[in-house]
């Protein structure tokens, strides 16, 4: 195999294999930026849901429930889940957030819109099973779309919550006429009844990850070619082109021309070989003609 083909199969290989490593080592590393990124979205997201929680429950529902219990229509702004919700929906109308949702998924809902769908009445059977988990999150398609969700159990650990939630005859009127007696009600104290959901859309952050890894790929792969491409070109400027006159030159003056010449050299590796030559070539004429004088 000649000196060229060998060193650039060597190169190919070593190449080969460095741009599968470091493409396998980026794509895990981009991967995860992006699901870190995702999960910091929903994380400051189901804080942000919290607060409103507890504003609603401290300093809204304390001015509201004493209207609400005598009115015949449920005031819902003095509910916290209700609260989060609407400010959730207000957040969505704005187009960069419209595939944004937040949930109280729960498997017996009041309002039947909090109702668990089949994946999250999965979720919070996990939760009941494990009753120490503190959050879950993963990936999930909803008509098309890849959503990425942060959950959290919801457990019922106040004693005051039960007034609405245990038997339709502790409620307030107007709760039973604005929802009903069917819905909402049975739960117990610490019973996980639902879950807290955050999804965030995760296609985007995936698309742009993947462009990412395309682009930075290309890069290297083009880093790689140039390199094989300059190493090529200086092996054969440089090495291989002057070998190949030296042998050249060795054949002429092996069947006799002695004129035959090594030319110009470097002061290198190569340079001290066809100056080793040389020397060989003069012995030899001197030789030949001691030689020749002798017959
Ligand atoms: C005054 C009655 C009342 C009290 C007290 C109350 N809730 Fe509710 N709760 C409701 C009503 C009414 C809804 C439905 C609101 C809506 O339209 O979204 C609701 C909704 C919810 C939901 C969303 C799921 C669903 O049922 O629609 C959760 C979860 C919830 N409440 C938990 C609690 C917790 C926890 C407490 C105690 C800290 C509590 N509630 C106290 C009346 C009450």
């Amino acid at each position: 195999m000649k000196i060229g083909t060998k060193v650039n199969l060597i190169l190919v290989i070593v190449f080969v294999v460095g741009l599968l490593i470091s493409g396998t080592a980026l794509s895990k590393v981009l991967e995860y930026k992006a699901e870190n990124e995702l999960s910091s979205k929903a994380v400051i997201l189901m804080e942000i849901a919290n607060s409103v929680r507890t504003y609603t429950n401290d300093r809204v529902q304390p001015l509201l429930m004493p209207i609400s219990d005598t009115q015949e229509k449920f005031i819902p702004e003095s509910i916290p889940s209700y609260s989060a919700r609407e400010i959730f929906e207000t957040f969505r109308k704005k187009k960069d957030y419209s595939n944004f949702l937040y949930k109280d998924a729960t498997l017996n809902p009041t309002n039947l819109r909090d109702k668990a769908d089949e994946f999250e009445t999965n979720l919070v059977k996990e939760f009941i099973q494990n009753p120490a988990s503190m959050t879950t999150s993963g990936f999930r398609t909803i008509s098309g779309e890849k959503l990425f969700y942060t959950a959290k159990p919801f457990k019922i650990e106040q004693e005051s919550c039960l007034r609405c939630h245990s038997i339709p005859e502790n409620a307030p009127k107007s709760q039973l006429n604005s929802y009903g007696r069917e819905h909402g009600f049975g739960w117990k104290l610490n019973d996980i009844v639902a879950t807290q959901i955050i999804y965030v859309p995760a296609q985007e952050i995936f698309t742009s990850a993947n462009r990412s890894f395309l682009l930075i790929s290309g890069v290297l792969i083009g880093i790689f070619t140039a390199i094989i491409v300059v190493i090529n070109l200086l092996l054969k400027k440089s090495v291989l082109q002057r070998i190949q006159k030296i042998a050249m030159v060795a054949v002429q003056v092996s069947v006799g021309d002695v004129d035959a010449s090594f030319g110009k050299q470097d002061k290198d590796e190569i340079g001290a070989l066809a100056e080793a030559f040389n020397r060989m070539k003069y012995s030899l004429e001197i030789a030949l003609k001691m030689l020749g004088n002798k017959e």
